[in-house]
């Protein structure tokens, strides 16, 4: 590693009318930079972020006054007024502050170069690092805070922003996606407006992206567009409670949308110990002129290359348990479910809840969380019994755990009372799911030792287990820490936080091949803070296929497929009485990660004759789809009936579409979808996948130019040609384009 002092090499210098010595600091990507000026004991501002400068481009903004404060701090002239990054109450009782630059440090590591600077108040011994961390080779550029308090006693920290970013005002539209359980991932876009501000915020308090999400983009031109204009996105990379504000103020001297994000302070003010340092969670920024799935491109490449855990890995096809069988099972059962899923060209099994308790059975949702030991009246040969079985059938093996829970029925709360989350005065309030269940204080170290336990006990005795599902039913329903003292239970939620990642941590360091996924009753953790210690999240309790392709494009906007858990459901499932044909709903879980949801033994021998064929075609796209680029081409929330999508290797010789019918009217006229992405002077050869047609598609081991198809599309019959009148409903097509010599 290469330290080296910055105060002479900045990419620009200048005397200002002032007299200070101005530096511009230029943090760049391949493709884009920030420019910040940072005169030494003056203001640190921000100048610029979009398109990479040149040398030239630096020259002119020497001079420059730049847009705003890069973290405007409350107490000072315009910053009483304004909305401020941080907002801080002294020893005395003052509230203000005034941060300027002291130095400017940069770092070199093998990926990406890291520049700090210093900022210090100007009257207390105060201190405020800005840090930057932009990668060499994906354009994103992580943006975090490190507050340090060398006052003499504690400083109250009321507002601690992650970072801010001024946005240049015009038609900005702002993207962001917004749901409920069971309808995650919507997206919603609007144009910004003067006057308004928009407040994307969380208070789940254990999970966080089953409403609002912690990541936007800005589409800077306009009415947002998928693979044209520029656009900003932005990604709060952290597990817990957040708050994002998109400000516009409408004075003289506000040409900008002002942008910050970090931990929500809400009920969160933090005291900050004498030598205290308070690190924030990281807020990625990209910048793409290839509109929104080019934004979606590079946060694509950076979280599989350095945020995802195993991002490198092709993920296994599996089958999990849950919606074939819920509780209802037995060591037959789960034998017979991994001989199906071995026959259909499966590669894992999931046994999801239902497989533990000691005195009390887990048979229900109301008990048993945290007693991890194995019911022998459901398993007699415990879990050995179904690791032999998995063995016997040459798959892998995984398992459902919940460890940050318990229930009121539970051997571990009559043991420990004292561990969970329980405002003392009023007594416990427990919730969730069965009415009983009751979150576990991960504040507490001995909490912490337990659940990394959990884990560990189940690896130490059985380390061939694969994989593991992560669960977590439950939110802060009831403020109190038994374990934190009385002044500081302000701290919970982000002492909750800090001891899930030490947690985490501690399981990556010991048993960093194993794969672990993030549930979250369905899609609670897709977040890039929750992401670097499992290597996918399930996105949905709901396996719909018609409501999946509008939650999947939604998350799709910031999260790669490799992550996104995505199952074929049976009909009806859980949740609806759509019975939606099994073709489409094959479709529709081939652009994610694939997997199985649904009791084999239910399926008739053409229906799993189908997803063997679909199993087996996946396992050929599988490294386009999970290592590939995404090109949204017609969205779902556009209502022009059907939605499509393409992923493209990054060498640009392979790629797969997608196109499904979201609008059921006979005769409806749909567009030809343009595809996007290809190499305009390749041939590409076109083969339909998973087909159900009896004829073949008109462009069946036809070769295209990618020209063409990126002008023209292909044209796609709107129904399968099998039974006209039952199967033009759900008609859906996923083909496989194969570059092929002249
Ligand atoms: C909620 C999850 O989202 C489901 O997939 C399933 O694992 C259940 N919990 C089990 O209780």
């Amino acid at each position: 590693m290469n330290l080296k002092k910055l105060m002479t090499s900045l990419a620009g210098m200048c005397l200002l009318a002032g007299g200070l010595l101005a530096q511009n600091v230029c943090v760049s990507t391949p493709n884009t930079s920030l420019l910040l000026k940072a005169p030494k004991g003056g203001e640190l501002r921000i100048l610029y972020y979009g398109q990479k400068l040149t040398d030239a481009d630096l020259k002119t903004f020497e001079a420059d006054w730049g847009m705003d404060a890069a973290y405007p701090a409350y107490g000072q002239d315009w910053n009483c007024m304004k909305e401020t990054a941080i907002a801080v109450k002294h020893p005395d009782g003052n509230l203000t502050l005034q941060l300027v630059v002291d130095e400017v440090l940069t770092t070199d590591t093998d990926h990406a170069t890291e520049t700090c600077i210093r900022l210090k108040d100007k009257l207390y011994p105060f201190y405020v690092n800005l840090c930057y961390r932009a990668y060499n080779d994906v354009d994103i550029i992580e943006a975090w805070t490190e507050i340090t308090n060398c006052e003499k006693k504690p400083v109250v920290l009321n507002q601690f922003a992650s970072a801010y970013l001024p946005i240049r005002r015009g038609d900005v539209w702002l993207s962001h996606l917004y749901g409920s359980w069971a309808n995650e991932g919507q997206l919603v876009q609007e144009p910004l407006m003067p006057g308004a501000t928009v407040v994307i915020k969380d208070k789940d308090g254990v999970r966080n992206s089953h409403a609002a999400h912690a990541e936007v983009m800005f589409s800077l031109d306009g009415r947002p567009r998928e693979n044209e204009g520029r656009v900003i996105g932005a990604a709060l990379c952290y597990g817990g409670n957040y708050k994002l504000r998109v400000e516009t103020y409408d004075n003289d001297f506000h040409d900008f949308h002002g942008f910050f994000a970090g931990i929500n302070e809400e009920n969160s003010a933090y005291t900050l110990e004498k030598d205290e340092t308070f690190v924030t969670p990281v807020l990625a920024l990209t910048y793409s002129n290839e509109g929104l799935s080019g934004a979606s491109r590079n946060f694509h490449r950076w979280g599989r290359e350095y945020k995802l855990a195993n991002g490198d890995k092709l993920r296994k096809i599996l089958l999990n348990s849950w919606e074939a069988v819920y509780f209802d099972f037995n060591q037959e059962i789960m034998d017979q479910m991994m001989a199906d899923i071995a026959e259909m060209g499966g590669e894992l099994f999931v046994m999801d809840d239902g497989w533990f308790g000691g005195k009390y059975k887990r048979n229900t949702d109301n008990c048993a969380l945290g007693d991890w030991v194995v019911n022998t009246e459901k398993l007699p040969e415990g879990i050995e019994g179904l690791l032999a079985d998995a063995k016997k059938h040459g798959i892998k093996f995984g398992i459902w755990i919940e460890p940050e829970m318990t229930n009121t029925i539970s051997e571990l709360y009559e043991k420990h009372p004292d561990w969970v989350l329980e405002e003392p005065h009023r007594g416990i309030l427990p919730g969730g799911r069965g009415g009983t269940q009751l979150v576990l204080d991960l504040s507490n170290p001995e909490v912490q030792d337990f659940v990394f336990g959990v884990v560990d006990n189940l690896m130490t005795k059985y380390p061939e287990i694969d994989y593991i599902k992560w669960d977590a039913n439950m939110s802060i329903t009831n403020h109190g820490s038994q374990y934190l003292p009385a002044d500081r239970q302000s701290h919970l939620y982000i002492e909750y936080h800090r001891g899930l990642e030490k947690v985490c941590q501690r399981i990556r360091a010991k048993y960093p091949n194993l794969t672990m996924q993030a549930c979250a009753s369905g899609g609670g953790r897709a977040n890039w803070g929750i992401l670097p210690y499992f290597d996918e999240f399930w996105a949905s309790d709901n396996t719909d296929a018609l409501q999946r392709v509008y939650m999947q494009w939604g998350t799709s906007y910031f999260f790669p497929a490799i992550a996104m858990a995505s199952h074929i459901g049976g009909v009806p499932n859980q949740l609806t009485f759509r019975v939606i044909p099994l073709k489409y709903r094959i479709d529709v879980a081939m652009s994610g990660r694939l997997g199985l949801e649904i009791q084999p033994k239910n399926m008739t021998d053409e229906e799993k004759a189908l997803c063997k064929q679909a199993i087996s075609e996946y396992k050929i796209i599988r490294p386009v789809v999970q290592q590939g680029d995404i090109y949204r081409l017609l969205s779902p929330y556009d209502k022009l009936g059907a939605a499509s999508l393409m992923y493209v290797s990054p060498t640009k010789d392979k790629a797969v579409f997608y196109w499904w019918k979201t609008e059921h009217f006979m005769n409806q006229h749909l567009p030809r979808v343009p595809m996007a992405g290809l190499d305009a002077n390749k041939l590409y050869k076109v083969h339909e996948l998973n087909r159900i047609d009896n004829e073949p598609l008109s462009c069946e081991g036809k070769v295209y130019s990618g020209a063409y198809l990126m002008a023209n599309g292909l044209e796609l019959p709107y129904n399968h040609k099998v039974d006209y009148q039952k199967q033009s409903d759900y008609a859906s097509r996923v083909l496989y384009l194969e570059a092929v010599e002249d």
